[in-house]
């Protein structure tokens, strides 16, 4: 076989191998084998020794043609490998933008925020206020005011933390009630929700930090029978017309008298129960008629007015509401607690 066949022959087996090449490793193989350093081509070329001298001239121009041709034939085969290398790229890594996609999972409000926002709905919806009284709080307000003179008795049942000598962290919410007093000129009705803390160890029952609502409403002629019809129709909207209260006698420094109510037990509707320890009632908040000392404190004639005052814990309304068995539950965050409220 001559120089020229060989050429031919070569020039149509790269056709050949190339049709069956599909991605840039098969090329690069072909490329070698034609143009490599022991490429077929590039030996040919070293062959040009044993060509004699006047041949040389032709052959070495036929074989730098042939070289041209593979280049270029590797070359165009190299473009469509590109090409269709991008596509199945693009292909493969296609986004669908139509998906649908799972949204950011939704909280859900805690229940001591769902409580306090119905129980807030019922005493707005009665022409209550809102309003709010700080945490940190002063000795006079928490205490004093609250007729719980220094060395008062009454003082132990509520272990204090103090910030200093006659600063607290608010042990109730009534300290609110001498804020308003001391600013405002009856008719006052207010409520005031907020976190309040006693030095209390933590248990089923107990947690240092908890909430209470307080309400306040002073004004003239204002009885003890507006207390019963106002707590009556907190009840019933809360949880039903067929709950009444029950007043039980009770001592408070800053009521005179002064009552802790019961509510018809909600689980059982009065019947007796778990929850109720089978009396049919549930204790659920302080309250009492404005003491007329504290009145006098905060510079509201009591010739002239009266008023009443209740305290609610809301931890308390949250558990029997959602029959929630440890107080713990509400403060530990757990998600697998709290989803349950969405
Ligand atoms: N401050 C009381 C407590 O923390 C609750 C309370 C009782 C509030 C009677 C009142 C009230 O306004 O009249 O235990």
């Amino acid at each position: 076989m001559n120089v020229q066949e060989a050429i031919v022959s070569l020039l149509q087996t790269v056709q050949e191998e190339l049709q069956h090449i599909a991605d840039s490793q098969g090329l690069e193989g072909v490329r070698l084998r034609m143009l490599g350093k022991k490429g077929e081509l590039t030996a040919l070329l070293r062959a040009m020794g044993q060509v004699p001298p006047e041949d040389r001239p032709a052959i070495g121009q036929m074989i730098n043609e042939a070289r041209e041709k593979a280049v270029a034939l590797l070359d165009a085969r190299g473009q469509w490998i590109a090409a269709r290398e991008r596509a199945l790229a693009l292909a493969n890594e296609r986004i669908d933008v139509t998906q649908p996609v799972p949204g950011p999972g939704l909280g859900a409000l805690h229940p001591i925020s769902l409580v306090l926002g119905e129980v807030l709905d019922v005493f707005t919806g009665m022409g209550f206020e809102v309003v709010e009284g700080p945490e940190v709080e002063l000795d006079l307000f928490n205490f004093e005011m609250m007729n719980m003179p220094p060395n008062h008795p009454a003082r132990d049942a509520q272990d204090t933390f103090y910030i200093e000598d006659k600063i607290v962290l608010r042990t109730h919410t009534s300290p609110v009630q001498a804020r308003i007093m001391t600013t405002r000129k009856p008719p006052i009705r207010i409520v005031c929700p907020g976190r309040v803390y006693r030095a209390d160890e933590v248990d089923a029952t107990h947690s240092p930090v908890f909430h209470q609502l307080e309400g306040l409403v002073v004004g003239e002629d204002v009885t003890m029978a507006d207390l019963k019809g106002t707590l009556d129709a907190f009840a019933q909207r809360l949880y039903g017309p067929d709950i009444t209260t029950r007043f039980r006698p009770s001592f408070f420094p800053f009521t005179e008298p002064s009552a802790e109510v019961d509510l018809t037990c909600s689980a059982c509707r009065g019947k007796g129960c778990r929850v109720c320890k089978g009396t049919g009632w549930i204790e659920v908040l302080g309250s009492g008629m404005v003491n007329p000392r504290v009145l006098d404190m905060c510079g509201i004639a009591s010739d002239r007015y009266s008023g009443f005052a209740f305290g609610v814990g809301l931890e308390r309304i949250a558990m029997l509401r959602y029959d929630i068995q440890d107080m713990r539950l509400l403060y530990e965050g757990d998600v697998r607690f709290l989803s349950q409220f969405r």
